[in-house]
């Protein structure tokens, strides 16, 4: 892949005015319905206007600390600055292939009066659909090192908006979101979601989480329908441990007319800085498949015996079905010693082959056929031992000639008191991608810490879980029909979702055998969807690298499995075309490589109809629409791997009328014919 030269616009227009009186600052943005102040005069406050109506009073900013005084009032304003700024800039890969980055941005520089005067910067930069604030605590004289014990950000909210929501977990993003009014949320993850009665929408997330812990939410008692940060700590309480000059992570509230602009909100990458890594011709989105449903479905195992999953023989047929059916990728889990002793320290070396996996025989046979190996480093939480080894097992990676390895940190951190989303983490997770990069091997991260649009500066950073995702189907109750309408809404705005969709075998029918390994295991487990809208995942949830997820046996001769050889993993460009959170979505995207469309349309429990003007599609033009919808009688209860594939000629003057069942989804690849 090349980085396009892009025609950069820039608008510079700078203002810089000393001024020590000034207590209350304004800047708004670049199409002025987004206005933020921020008043000094006895604390930080800043407040938020949406079309000229309050949508955050005023909010508490500074912080508190283990060695020193709290940093949170008494100041005086030295300097501020008001810039512009409109430029475009080109992804790597993504849902866009050039992205606007236009805002105005305050910066106000405060200092203490008394004591020892110490120094607080404040950003603010507002775009048109949103807003991302962060603190710098500058070097100074009297500050070096920081034990940060509190960040005091508040978001008051007016109203008492709908939220939709995972509650706040150090450990964990893999739980079921729920919709609740404002006032009866505890605490919440970030993204959390709001629905204003007017139909606005607001999201509470943050952009490069670097050398910093976690943020997530906690109810505000001291106002109505308010939270304020409650970070990650370390074992000691502490939870950050910084140095001067120490940048925080921007704090971000996007707000948007709709549901759609929010969707197609690009603040979360806008607010991370541009790619890091000079030649990037070897990061390649791709679908992948792999030995690994079988695992969760408990029809073989990681661990070496007669069900073993990961044999040299059981790979190369991975490899070949790969070859035959446009898939780039094999991932294999359970390839490695260590499973055998789960749950103890240190279980695994990252590096020995079980004696029926022939590593070498194995990567030799994917690069003859031009398929990429997908490493696996579970960690089962030993996260320092895998960092204390990064050179050495990225280093075999890559002389084997693989491009891509996925991690997992399943179980509890094995370093003493540390939580999965710490800053002691956040550190970790960095820094294997930075590693993997030296080695040039792209990441899927499993048990991850949130993404926060770091993909942007290390685009090697491919994709993650970090929520609930396919596995949860095969041994808990799985995930509801809703699930897959709230997730573009919540988790997707803050980057790609490797939830491995794709299970064709939606009732197990083919699933001889099954052995229960996993307490949640009741013996009722499935996949509560349609087969269709198994399709419709690889377009609604965004990943660049994207798993079809079931076992190969269950894709041949499958009709159906022609949309995942066809369907693209990088765009040109996406747009919502319709969609309520919790109900239904559909998406469209252009391949960046072909002048191919796909779109995908998911619904929840509810069967639905939906029109859809095609004037997406390029005009004057013909395409064949290849359709994947649910059959006549689908349901994803009663009934669903139905499923109807026909085609139909279609131009940008088309209405189709989908129709999705209950559970239900319909994927469609339009390609242009020459007439
Ligand atoms: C949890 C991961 O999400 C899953 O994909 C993986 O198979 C297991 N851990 C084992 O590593
Ligand atoms: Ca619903």
């Amino acid at each position: 892949m090349k980085l396009k030269k892009w025609t950069v616009l820039f608008l510079f227009n700078l203002t810089l005015i000393s001024c020590s009186s000034e207590k209350v600052l304004k800047i708004e943005s670049p199409d002025n319905k987004i206005k933020v102040s921020v008043n000094t005069s006895q604390g930080i406050y800043y407040t938020v206007n949406f079309k000229d109506s309050v949508i955050i009073n005023p909010s508490k900013l500074g912080y508190e600390f283990k060695n020193a005084n709290p940093l949170s009032k008494n100041f005086i304003v030295t300097d501020y600055s008001i810039t512009q700024s409109n430029t475009k800039w080109t992804t790597v890969w993504g849902e866009k292939s050039v992205i606007e980055d236009n805002y105005n941005q305050l910066l106000i520089c405060l200092q203490e009066k008394d004591g020892f005067k110490r120094k607080l910067n404040l950003y603010f930069k507002i775009y048109n659909d949103g807003i991302g604030f962060r603190y710098e605590i500058p070097k100074q004289k009297n500050i070096d090192s920081l034990l940060i014990t509190q960040e005091l950000t508040e978001f008051n909210f007016v109203k008492n908006h709908s939220g939709w929501y995972i509650p706040a977990n150090f450990e964990s993003y893999e739980t079921l979101y729920k919709n609740a009014s404002l006032n009866e949320i505890e605490s919440a993850n970030t993204p959390i979601t709001l629905e204003t009665e007017a139909g606005n929408f607001i999201s509470i997330h943050e952009a490069n989480l670097t050398n910093y812990a976690g943020m997530t939410l906690k109810k505000n008692e001291a106002a109505s329908f308010s939270f304020k940060s409650d970070l990650v700590p370390w074992p000691n309480g502490v939870k950050v441990k910084a140095k001067t000059p120490m940048v925080s992570p921007w704090r971000t509230i996007q707000i948007t007319d709709n549901a759609k602009d929010l969707v197609e909100s690009n603040l979360i990458l806008n607010l991370n800085e541009p790619n890091k890594i000079e030649n990037v011709s070897w990061i390649e989105p791709m679908k992948y498949i792999g030995i690994w449903w079988g695992m969760h479905l408990g029809t073989q195992t990681w661990t070496l015996g007669e069900r073993h999953g990961a044999t040299t023989e059981e790979t190369k047929k991975y490899i070949d079905f790969a070859d035959k059916h446009k898939i780039k990728g094999v991932l294999v889990e359970g390839w490695n010693t260590g499973w055998e002793n789960w749950g103890k320290k240190d279980a695994f070396d990252f590096v020995t082959p079980y004696d029926d996996f022939n590593l070498k025989e194995v990567t030799n046979y994917a690069t003859e056929k031009n398929i990429s190996f997908i490493g696996h480093v579970e960690t089962g939480g030993a996260a320092q031992s895998f960092e204390n080894k990064l050179d050495p097992i990225f280093s075999m990676y890559q002389q084997l000639g693989v491009k891509a390895v996925k991690t997992g940190y399943a179980g509890g951190i094995q370093t003493k008191g540390q939580f999965h989303h710490g800053q002691f983490m956040v550190n970790h997770y960095r820094e294997v991608v930075k590693t993997a990069a030296k080695y040039k091997i792209m990441i899927d991260a499993h048990e991850p810490i949130k993404p926060t649009g770091i993909r942007r500066t290390y685009p090697n950073m491919m994709t993650r879980e970090g929520t609930r995702g396919m596995e949860w189907n095969a041994w808990s109750s799985g995930n509801p029909p809703e699930h897959y309408t709230i997730l573009p809404f919540t988790r997707g705005l803050a980057g790609p979702i490797d939830y491995t969709p794709g299970v064709f075998d939606i009732l197990y029918k083919n699933a001889k055998n099954r052995v229960k390994w996993n307490d949640l295991d009741d013996g009722t487990s499935r996949v509560n969807t349609t087969l269709a809208k198994q399709l419709a995942l690889f377009v609604v949830l965004y990943s660049p690298m994207q798993m079809a997820s079931d076992l190969i046996e269950n894709y041949e001769n499958q009709p159906a499995f022609k949309f995942i050889e066809d369907v693209a993993t990088d765009w040109e460009f996406s747009k919502m075309i319709n969609g309520k959170i919790g109900d239904y979505i559909t998406i469209v995207r252009k391949d960046k490589n072909s002048d191919d469309w796909f779109l995908g349309s998911i619904t929840d429990e509810s069967q639905r109809e939906l029109n859809i003007e095609l004037s997406f599609l390029e005009e004057n033009k013909t395409y064949i629409a290849q359709i994947y919808a649910d059959g006549t009688n689908a349901d994803w209860e009663t009934n669903p791997t139905e499923i109807d594939i026909l085609k139909k000629e279609v131009t940008s003057k088309t209405n189709l009328n989908i129709k999705l069942a209950a559970g239900g989804g319909q994927a469609i690849r339009f390609t242009p014919i020459n007439k």
